[in-house]
């Protein structure tokens, strides 16, 4: 086998000799280890670069071993191997409790390979940290980031994020993309990455098949039958040539069930077979198809709840959930981190305005604090919103406080918070009218613009204008009762405030 240079030091954990000769392959020095207490000694005085631990330990004695050498093993990639017999749910548990990566068994290779060039990419990054001029090491979960991010998931999907949620959720799903899971279910609220997830997953494990998508919420239980898995003609009125589903279309690649909660319980009975059999009959067919598929489910419903309301097939819901992959909100402690990255990536890269796309180039201090401070009921999807919008109505090179502007839909959607009391009064329409009104103070009242800027029609502008009785030297706030008028700046409404103060 064909090896890769070097890393300096590993600590293998275990009295198998092919686990130390295993070690011996990939690292400068080995130093075996008995036990737990053993490796903690060596850790402490070692550095290693890497520690294996042998099948005979568990996500427990990792997690005590991690905790006991917190301060000795800052960055250090701890990495257990399975035995033949392991549990096959098993290394998704050593991953949660901070494992960095973990080997099916002693001749895992490849994975090893993997794990060794990236402990390497993160070496040689973290060097540079060192002779950084502030000269201060970035997190373990920046450094894992790098590797992540860089190495296997930029080149077709994006996913930004450096919180240590983030770092898990990627290593979930290069861990789930490696392995046989299907199928895979991702789950979190609306707006996390849930098909960005589902997308990176599909290009890691068959890049060149197709990735199909269907959203269970948007179709009748009949249509969504036939668009899963075909009809044959005549099979129903209506049916008046034959149909490919989904299932067959996604050939070797990837079936994306969106909303896979709202599927009816008749269809999810279907599906459950589908899974179990790996073949299925169009709608009239009768003739078997092999489903080479990966399924994926996600769902921004508790599935568990679903079941216990009866809305969701229990035997179902255990197939689907055997490596589920769960993106935190924004707003959790452990994501709250990415707010900041994902903020500057939508400047770099929104397309809203291409004319302001090497001009507006970043936040002031303190709209960047109103953006950490916001909670983010839509994620990941409200926050490219906010951006954009602000994008859009920034004038300088900077964007500012006035132009973070929270979407009240979005504030509504919260039932029961502050937020919700203080968008009271307030409508859609009555955004959309201090949009336009600051469209065309933008642009100097040239309608072709402004409209061009709202990525509406100069004619819809027009029929706006009117409607909302918008005039060139009228202020729309004064319009509105109650509403406050900011001094130069755009009139300052519950709508148009800025989150910090959401
Ligand atoms: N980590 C990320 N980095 C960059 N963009 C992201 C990230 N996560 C999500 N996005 C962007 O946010 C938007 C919403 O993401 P996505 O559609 O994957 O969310 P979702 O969880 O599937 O939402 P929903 O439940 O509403 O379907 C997309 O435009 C996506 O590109
Ligand atoms: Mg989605």
């Amino acid at each position: 086998m064909e090896r890769t240079s070097l890393i300096r030091r590993i600590v293998a954990v275990s009295r198998d000799p092919e686990i130390q000769r295993l070690a011996q392959q990939y690292g400068r020095e080995v130093f075996g280890a008995d036990d737990l207490a053993d490796a903690l000694d060596i850790v402490k005085t070692a550095s290693p670069d890497l520690i294996l631990f042998d099948h005979r330990f568990n996500p427990g004695d990792i997690r005590q071993f991690l905790k006991k050498a917190d301060k000795n093993l800052v960055d250090v990639p701890v990495v257990p191997i399975g035995g033949e017999d392991s549990d096959a749910g098993l290394s998704e548990e050593f991953i949660r409790i901070g494992a960095y990566d973990y080997l099916q068994g002693k001749r895992d290779y490849n994975r090893l390979e993997q794990i060794i060039n990236r402990i390497k990419k993160n070496l040689n990054t973290a060097d540079h940290q060192l002779k950084d001029e502030k000269g201060s090491l970035k997190s373990d979960c920046e450094q894992d980031m790098s590797h992540f991010f860089v190495e296997d998931l930029a080149a077709s999907v994006s996913m930004v994020g450096k919180s240590c949620a983030t770092v898990n959720t990627l290593k979930m799903t290069k861990l789930v993309a490696g392995s046989q899971c299907n199928p895979i279910l991702i789950v979190g609220e609306t707006g996390t990455g849930k098909e960005v997830v589902a997308k990176a997953i599909h290009s890691l494990r068959h890049p060149k098949e197709k990735f199909v998508a269907v959203n269970c919420a948007a179709l009748t239980a009949n249509l969504l039958e036939s668009e899963l898995f075909g009809h044959v003609k005549g099979s129903f009125t209506g049916a008046d040539h034959e149909k490919t589903g989904l299932l067959e279309l996604a050939g070797s690649g990837t079936l994306l069930l969106d909303e896979i909660s709202e599927m009816p319980i008749d269809l999810q009975a279907k599906l459950l077979r589908v899974l179990q059999e790996k073949s299925f009959r169009k709608v009239g067919g009768i003739k078997n198809i092999e489903c080479k598929a990966t399924i994926m489910a996600s769902s921004n419903r508790n599935l568990n709840n679903e079941v216990q309301a009866n809305r969701f097939r229990r035997d179902l819901y255990y197939r689907l959930n055997v490596g589920p992959i769960t993106l935190a909100p924004l707003r959790a402690p452990d994501r709250s981190e990415d707010i900041r990255l994902l903020a500057e990536y939508f400047l770099k890269t929104s397309n809203i305005c291409p004319e302001k796309r090497d001009k507006v180039k970043s936040l002031t201090q303190l709209a960047m604090e109103a953006l950490e401070k916001h909670d983010w009921p839509g994620n990941v999807r409200e926050l490219s919103n906010v951006i954009e919008r602000a994008i859009l109505l920034e004038t300088t090179d900077k964007i500012g406080l006035s132009r973070i502007i929270i979407d009240p839909y979005e504030c509504s959607r919260v039932s029961g918070s502050p937020r919700a009391n203080l968008i009271k009064g307030f409508s859609l329409a009555k955004a959309e009218r201090e949009l336009i009104w600051r469209a065309l103070q933008e642009t100097g009242w040239q309608k072709t613009r402004a409209a061009a800027l709202l990525g509406i029609t100069r004619a819809t502008l027009y029929a706006k204008v009117k409607q909302y009785q918008i005039e060139k030297d009228s202020c729309i706030a004064k319009k509105s009762a109650g509403v406050e008028v900011g001094q130069n700046d755009f009139p300052v409404s519950s709508l148009s405030k800025p989150v910090a103060i959401c």
